[in-house]
């Protein structure tokens, strides 16, 4: 038998940081050979935003980050381990931008550290996130997904630059007693089989930092789109079935469908599959597009800055990206009472 845990994970609050600049369809129209019809019809995304030159991935993290705390009623002293996830790191490869945004924000020798989950990194953090409160080992957890993918994008590749953009997401996760307030399950998996779906093959110990590696460059990202595209719907809709039907839990009983922001022909074939209603899927897809690790907090901190998301409000969360990895989870949003 399963031994209890010592205390459950409940989700407390959610922030996120959205760069002011926005690269539209029609600005895209005159980098590649593209237009805005082809753009929105394939993937429902209209615009993006994109930080500034002197803007880093930590400064975005940072941001969202303290919004999080803020709304958390928990003090940043309290806070025990700092996590972030992101491919699209300050530094190849160290320090990690968790030490740096824990610095930026003034929490200091407190344990941090990032995970490379790609689009799945905000709901692998939740899973750890989950594990260390209910093994006893941390209290007050902050989750940060940030990414500035622009530094990773080949304005001259049209099946990619059309997707991506930047922002960060962030949330507090915390311990408590009260088992109604739980995160109530989360499912990430991966295969890496499908390693060369999405793919940056530089720097790193396969193609170290050269001049051949940029004039191949190597450094931004590749996809096969079409291949990711079936895999995600077939994975996906297997995982968020799989979640439910173990939870004993019906899609009419999830307020939010939170899916990751890639391509709205995925979000509503799985939505589809599931029986969701218009209402119950958050779209953001359209004014960020795919901003991976950040794609699902900026998402549930969108429906809550519109006053959608209320405390008790169980939320679905799925996502997919590099790796492969793919997550899914079940999480009431938790605010502290009192
Ligand atoms: C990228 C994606 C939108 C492309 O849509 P698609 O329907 O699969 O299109 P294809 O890649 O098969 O390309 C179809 C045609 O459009 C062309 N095309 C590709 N990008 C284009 C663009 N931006 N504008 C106009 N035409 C474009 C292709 O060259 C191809 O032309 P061809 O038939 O003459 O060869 C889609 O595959 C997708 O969203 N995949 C998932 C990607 C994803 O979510 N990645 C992130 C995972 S976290």
């Amino acid at each position: 038998m399963a031994s209890l845990p010592n205390s459950y994970a409940a989700l407390r609050s959610i922030g996120a940081y959205v760069p002011e600049k926005i690269l539209s369809n029609s600005d895209l129209e005159k980098m590649v050979d593209t237009t805005d019809e082809w753009i929105y019809k394939r993937t429902g995304i209209k615009e993006r935003r994109i930080a500034d030159k002197n803007e880093s991935t930590s400064d975005m993290g940072a941001k969202a980050a303290a919004i999080a705390i803020e709304r958390s009623g928990i003090k940043k002293e309290e806070i025990d381990l700092v996590i972030c996830a992101t491919v699209t790191p300050d530094y190849f490869n160290m320090p990690s931008t968790a030490c740096i945004i824990s610095k930026k924000l003034d929490i200091i020798n407190v344990q941090a550290f990032d995970i490379s989950a790609a689009c799945s990194g905000f709901v692998y953090l939740l899973s750890i996130a989950k594990a260390f409160i209910e093994s006893g080992m941390k209290k007050n957890i902050l989750l940060i997904g940030a990414e500035k993918f622009s530094s990773i994008v080949d304005y001259t590749d049209r099946s990619t630059c059309i997707l991506f953009g930047d922002g960060a997401g962030a949330a507090v996760v915390s311990a408590t007693n009260d088992k109604s307030e739980a995160i109530i399950d989360v499912h990430a998996s991966a295969d890496g089989t499908y390693a060369d779906f999405l793919v940056t093959p530089a720097p790193g110990s396969v193609n170290p930092a050269n001049q051949k590696m940029l004039d191949k460059k190597l450094n931004f990202v590749q996809m096969k789109g079409n291949e990711t595209f079936k895999l995600a719907v077939k994975t996906l809709t297997k995982d968020v079935i799989d979640i439910l039907k173990r939870n004993n839990i019906k899609s009419e009983d999830i307020k939010h469908f939170v899916p990751h922001q890639a391509n709205y022909r995925i979000i509503k074939a799985v939505g589809d599959a599931l029986g969701m209603s218009k209402e119950q899927i958050v779209l953001t897809v359209q004014k960020y597009g795919n901003t991976s690790a950040a794609s699902i907090p900026m998402a549930i901190n969108d429906i809550y800055e519109s006053g959608r998301l209320k405390s008790g409000d169980v939320m679905l969360l799925d996502t997919f990206g590099g790796g492969l990895t793919w997550a899914s989870a079940l999480v009431p949003f938790s605010p502290k009472k009192g």
